[in-house]
């Protein structure tokens, strides 16, 4: 299949899915702001930017806090709290013996939950057992810590991630393709621009000095497929009509719920439409989910609305059409997800 791509600086070829295999040019977000300061200070606040942070920056870990669980899987009991400085502190305790370790990021914005990942003092990445939830407004263990029984007393405050898990961790939550030790950049932490739009400093140069040459790649002409693909590097990867075995296990498996871009595809809205429906039809991607009904029916309305050409009109109701087409589906503890597999009866 062709690829849509630009031509960066010294002649690479920009692909959004493959970001990390292009180091230089960047800019950094912050040049972005005095030419496009409506989409900057939308973007800047949205879950995208903030999907990793310092975790010192994170309300929901400073006012629940000392906050404590008995862990019946890890059989320890654990405890977050203060300390002096302002750190978050996760302790364990099992027996007489007591372990601790201060925590350093936040992964997720908080619109569904943030997981703590540090470093201990043996210079291993540890993701915490205690995360926090926006379903419930509490603490509880992060998702799969309940079916994974620590191997160590250490590891009662959380997983060592290995090498390869934590760059995939950072290389899925920041902006920038990093050294192999990934201590993200202050202002790269988080999905930001040049992590769709690719490196911009040929941009910012050209655009200052006035020129017309555009230099930095547009998503505006991708197909819906295409599109997919492209936020699907972090959403899902989207499977090919041909890929028949990988649909049927998307079809089945519940958990696919979590991958809009694996699920979109399969719908009658995505194959019946001239050139697919593409994400950004739903979505402004400088910005979170529409949180009105009403915003989120018009996209609906645009093609299922009597007139000439349109697709067909539901015949049970004419408002929150997601509510019973895209229904939430709890595939994750304490997390629900819309499924993006469009049916009449899902
Ligand atoms: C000095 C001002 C300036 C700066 C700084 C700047 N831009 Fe632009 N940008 C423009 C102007 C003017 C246009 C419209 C003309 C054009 O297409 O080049 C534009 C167009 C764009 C487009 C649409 C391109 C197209 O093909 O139509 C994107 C995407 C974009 N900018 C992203 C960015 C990002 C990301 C950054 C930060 C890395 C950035 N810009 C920094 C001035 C700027
Ligand atoms: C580099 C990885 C990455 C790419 C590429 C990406 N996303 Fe995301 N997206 C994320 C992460 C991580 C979150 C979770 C944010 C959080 O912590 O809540 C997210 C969240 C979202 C949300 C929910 C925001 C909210 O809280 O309401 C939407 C909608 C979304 N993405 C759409 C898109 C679209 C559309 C594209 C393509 C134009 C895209 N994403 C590309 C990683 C990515
Ligand atoms: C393939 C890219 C990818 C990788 C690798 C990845 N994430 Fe994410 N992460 C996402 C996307 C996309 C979202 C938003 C939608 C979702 O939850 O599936 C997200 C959301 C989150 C959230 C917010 C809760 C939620 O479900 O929305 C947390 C916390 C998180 N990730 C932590 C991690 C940690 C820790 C790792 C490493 C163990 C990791 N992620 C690896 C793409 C990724
Ligand atoms: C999650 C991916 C993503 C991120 C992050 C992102 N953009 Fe975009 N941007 C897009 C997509 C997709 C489009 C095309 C929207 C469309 O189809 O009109 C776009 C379009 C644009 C345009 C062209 C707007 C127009 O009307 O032609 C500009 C300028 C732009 N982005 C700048 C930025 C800046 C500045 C940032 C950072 C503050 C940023 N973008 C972050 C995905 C992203
Ligand atoms: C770009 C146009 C477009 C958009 C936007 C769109 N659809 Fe569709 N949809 C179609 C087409 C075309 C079909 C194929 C059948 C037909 O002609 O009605 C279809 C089919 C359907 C079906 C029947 C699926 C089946 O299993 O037979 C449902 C239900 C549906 N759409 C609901 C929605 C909802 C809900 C939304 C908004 C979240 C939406 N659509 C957005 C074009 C669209
Ligand atoms: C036909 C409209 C439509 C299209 C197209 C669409 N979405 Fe969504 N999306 C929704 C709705 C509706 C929700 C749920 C909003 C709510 O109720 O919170 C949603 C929610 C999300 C979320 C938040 C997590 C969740 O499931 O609650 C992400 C991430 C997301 N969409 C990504 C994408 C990506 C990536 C694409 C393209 C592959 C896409 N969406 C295409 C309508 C759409
Ligand atoms: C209360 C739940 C509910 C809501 C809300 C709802 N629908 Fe439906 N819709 C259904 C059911 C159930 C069917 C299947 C009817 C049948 O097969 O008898 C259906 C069928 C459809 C079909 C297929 C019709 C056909 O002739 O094949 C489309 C398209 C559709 N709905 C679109 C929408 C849109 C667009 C909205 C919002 C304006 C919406 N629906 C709101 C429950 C709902």
């Amino acid at each position: 299949m062709l690829l849509q791509a630009v031509t960066g600086p010294a002649g690479q070829t920009w692909s959004p899915e493959r970001f990390w295999q292009q180091r230089s040019g960047y800019a950094g977000s912050e040049s972005c702001r005095g030419c496009h300061s409506g989409i900057y200070e939308k973007q800047e606040a949205s879950s995208h930017a903030r999907t990793l942070r310092p975790l010192s920056e994170v309300a929901e870990f400073k006012t629940g806090l000392p906050f404590e669980l008995l862990d019946r899987v890890g059989n320890a009991g654990l405890r977050l709290s203060l300390d002096p400085s302002g750190s978050v502190l996760l302790s364990s305790v099992r027996g007489g013996e007591e372990t601790s370790v201060s925590l350093r990021w936040a992964f997720g914005a908080g619109a569904k939950a943030v997981t703590p990942v540090t470093v201990n003092d043996r210079g291993d990445y540890v993701e915490s057992r205690v995360s926090w939830f926006r379903g419930t407004g509490a603490f509880d263990l992060t998702p799969g810590a309940r079916e994974r029984v620590p191997g160590s007393f250490a590891e009662t405050l959380g997983q060592v991630l290995s090498h390869e898990d934590r760059k995939k961790c950072f290389g899925c939550h920041t902006s920038r393709p990093m050294a192999d030790d990934p201590v993200p950049a202050r202002n790269e932490m988080g999905i930001r621009c040049e992590r769709c739009h690719g490196p911009g400093l040929e941009h910012v140069r050209a655009a200052s000095a006035d020129s017309r040459r555009s230099s930095i790649f547009h998503p505006r002409d991708l197909t819906g497929f295409r599109m997919a693909q492209v936020c699907g590097a972090c959403h899902g990867r989207p499977p090919r009509e041909i890929d028949f075995d990988e649909i049927r296990q998307i079809q089945e498996r519940p958990l696919a719920a979590r991958f809009p871009s694996q699920r979109l595809v399969l719908s009658r809205c995505f194959n019946e439409t001239d050139g697919g429906l593409k994400c950004t039809v739903c979505h402004d991607p400088h910005d979170d989910v529409a949180s009105s009904p009403e915003a989120l029916d018009t996209p609906c309305r645009t093609c299922h609305s009597p007139g000439r050409n349109s697709a067909a009109i539901c015949p049970k109701a004419s408002s929150n059409c997601s509510r019973c087409h895209m229904p939430k589906a709890r595939v994750l503890h304490h997390t629900e997800f819309a499924d993006h597999w469009i049916r009449a009866k899902p």
